[in-house]
This record gives C-alpha cells, sequence and structure tokens, in this order.
C-alpha cells in the first residue's frame, strides 16, 4: 500500500512572486558599524572619526531596537529560513561584518545546516589574521571592496588610512584558498583614474574585480548624480587600453562580465544603467532580526519574533516578496545599514 502523506496548509503556501522571483540568497547584516567611513556611506562632513554611528544615524525602526542577535538566535532563523527557501548562498555583511566577535563559530554553525556556500563581502582591514580559520570554519568566497589602490586616494574615499591592510588581507585570504573578488564602487573625480591600476592589480593575481557604478542610497540620495560614472564610462575608461568581448549574463547575477586580453575577466555592477531586478532572489536579514525584500524598500519586517511559527514565517516572507521592485529607485538607508 502506498502512504500518501497529507500535504499540509502550510507546505502549499509558495514564496514566489509574478515575475517568478523567490529568494535564494540570503544576505545577513552581522553589525550595523564600521571601521571606515566611505564616502558613499557616510557623508564627510559628517564624519568625526567616530564609529559606531549615534542611534540618532539608525533609520526609523531600527533605532529603538537595539539589541542584536546573538549567535543562536542568527542560526536559528538562518535554519527556519532555509527548511522553507532552501538557500544556495549565504552571505554574510555588514556593516562590516569582521567586527562580528562571534564570526568563526558562526560560519561553522551555517555550515553544519548544511548550506556549503558561504560568502562574506568585507572591507578586509581587519581580515589578514582571520583568514585561515573563516577557510577552515567553511567560508568560500569574500568580496572585498577596494576602491583605490594609491593610498591618497584611499584614504580620500574611505576616510581611514587603511590600504595596507585591506591588500594584506587580500593576500592572506588568497593564500588561505578562499575565493577573492574584488568590488570598487566608481565616483567620477575621485577614483575612475584609478580603473586601470586597479585592473592590472587584480589581473596579477588573477582575482575578479567587479566596478560598481554608484548608487542612490543614504546621503548621497539627494545627489549622487555629480559622482555617477556609467557602466558605459567605465567600459570606455578600459577600451582605452584593452580589446573588450563581453560574456553572456548569468541568471540572478549582479555584474555584467567582459573579458580583455582573451583571458582576464572583470565584472561592472551597472545598478544603474542596467538594473537587475527581474531575476533578484536576495533576502536579507539585519542584526535586529529584521528582514527585507528589496534594497529600495526600507521597512523592516521582524522575524525573530514569530521563528517557531512557520506559517507565520512564511507571511511575513510573502511580504518581504512584495516589497521587490521592478526597478532600484533608491535608498535614503545607506549600505551600512542592511549590508550591500
Ligand atoms: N553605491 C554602490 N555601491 C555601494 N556600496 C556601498 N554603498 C554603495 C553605493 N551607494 C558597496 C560597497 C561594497 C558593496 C556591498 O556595496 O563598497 O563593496
Amino acid at each position: 500500500m502506498i502512504l500518501e502523506r497529507q500535504i499540509t496548509e502550510v507546505e502549499k503556501i509558495k514564496i514566489t512572486d509574478i515575475f517568478g522571483r523567490t529568494f535564494k540568497t540570503l544576505r545577513v547584516s552581522l553589525t550595523n558599524t564600521c571601521n571606515l567611513a566611505c564616502t558613499y556611506c557616510i557623508d564627510p562632513a559628517a564624519s568625526n572619526n567616530k564609529t559606531p554611528l549615534p542611534d540618532s544615524a539608525l533609520p526609523m525602526g531600527l533605532a529603538n531596537k537595539k539589541t542584536a542577535l546573538s549567535n543562536e538566535q542568527y542560526i536559528k532563523i538562518i535554519a527556519a529560513l532555509n527548511d522553507i527557501l532552501e538557500f544556495d548562498t549565504i552571505r554574510l555583511t555588514g556593516g562590516e561584518p569582521l567586527l562580528y566577535k562571534q564570526l568563526v563559530p558562526l560560519v561553522k554553525g551555517i555550515k553544519e545546516l548544511g548550506i556549503s556556500e558561504i560568502k562574506m563581502t568585507s572591507n578586509a582591514t581587519l581580515l589578514a589574521g582571520k583568514a585561515k580559520d573563516l577557510q577552515s570554519a567553511g567560508l568560500t568566497s569574500i568580496n572585498i571592496s577596494l576602491d583605490a589602490i594609491d593610498p591618497d586616494v584611499s584614504f580620500s574615499i574611505n576616510q581611514r588610512a587603511k590600504l595596507q591592510k585591506i591588500l594584506d588581507g587580500i593576500d592572506k585570504s588568497i593564500e588561505a584558498g578562499i575565493q577573492v573578488k574584488i568590488n570598487c564602487v566608481v565616483m567620477k573625480g575621485m577614483n575612475d583614474h584609478q580603473i586601470l591600476s586597479l585592473i592590472n592589480y587584480s589581473k596579477e593575481r588573477n582575482i575578479i574585480i567587479r566596478f560598481l557604478e554608484l548608487m542612490q542610497m543614504g546621503h548621497l540620495y539627494h545627489n549622487f548624480e555629480q559622482l555617477f560614472f556609467s557602466e558605459e564610462e567605465i567600459l570606455k575608461t578600459i577600451s582605452n587600453h584593452y580589446q573588450l568581448i563581453a560574456l553572456p549574463r548569468n541568471p540572478s547575477a549582479t555584474a555584467n562580465y567582459w573579458t580583455i586580453n582573451t583571458d582576464y575577466k572583470f565584472g561592472i555592477i551597472s545598478n544603474v544603467s542596467d538594473p537587475f531586478c527581474n531575476d533578484c532572489n536576495r533576502l536579507r536579514l539585519d542584526s535586529y532580526g529584521n528582514i527585507y525584500g528589496c534594497l529600495s524598500d526600507n521597512n523592516p519586517i521582524n522575524i525573530s519574533d514569530c521563528i517557531d511559527d512557520e506559517l507565520q514565517v512564511k507571511e511575513r516572507l510573502i511580504q518581504a516578496l512584495a516589497q521587490k521592485k521592478t526597478k532600484f529607485s533608491g535608498s535614503e538607508l545607506s549600505m551600512l545599514h542592511i549590508g550591500g
């Protein structure tokens, strides 16, 4: 006799929108503080060497929820979401995730859930001494922000003299066997003249660099145009020195890729010129236990208070999915708060 299991009402609920979008990547913010003060995140006029940010700088809804999640809570939330969504990838972000003291045990805990792609986005200033332990714990890949190779330019953007620490972090991660990609946010008149040196730096190490178009976020919400440097301008800068061949785009990928000199591949994340919203599969969890379905939506949806109730969790995931836009429309929240 074949025993047919009864499918419950809860199991029938599908987390998919009318465009076929769902959540396959979870981006987990571990803190909303950072030890750099990059000008695209923090208004240079407001920066005074003091991090973390005062509570008054937190977005509405977060300022009164100061208790950040513990490692056990993160694992519990990730496990419950993973049971429903079966993630391909967990990406740890910040603020700066290396400021989170329990990072290595957290990576281990996520790996024990059976999730094999555990990645991180980091500024790498605190990475050199931890790369080996992170690799052993299960971290497979790191995207490292490197906005310039010239120390003065780096200082003018990061507002901290940390370039050497970043470069050490990159080298130690490569040595530890972690896959490294470089992220560079290109800003007109600030670091657009660094594009070629950064390509050469990355090519020498055989690591991929992705140039990011500046997004209309945080304090740049109202005046990002003056710093905006487009995909077209980035390609023009590179094509003055190299012949470019465009590669086909992978589904749900954030970047478009090109090769130069047949063997070396670089990417551009064209947040504005060629947004990738139509097949975005990202869900965000902040360090206060709120989820977000879209970078353009600043409304936190709490998940930590109902994590044992699958029906409630699914309902809130559907709410988060409804936040997804078809085009990035900007956010007054900087990346600092919910990770990139
Ligand atoms: N526009 C584009 N990229 C940004 N990042 C942070 N803020 C912005 C912005 N306004 C980048 C970081 C990091 C990635 C997660 O997002 O440099 O590489």
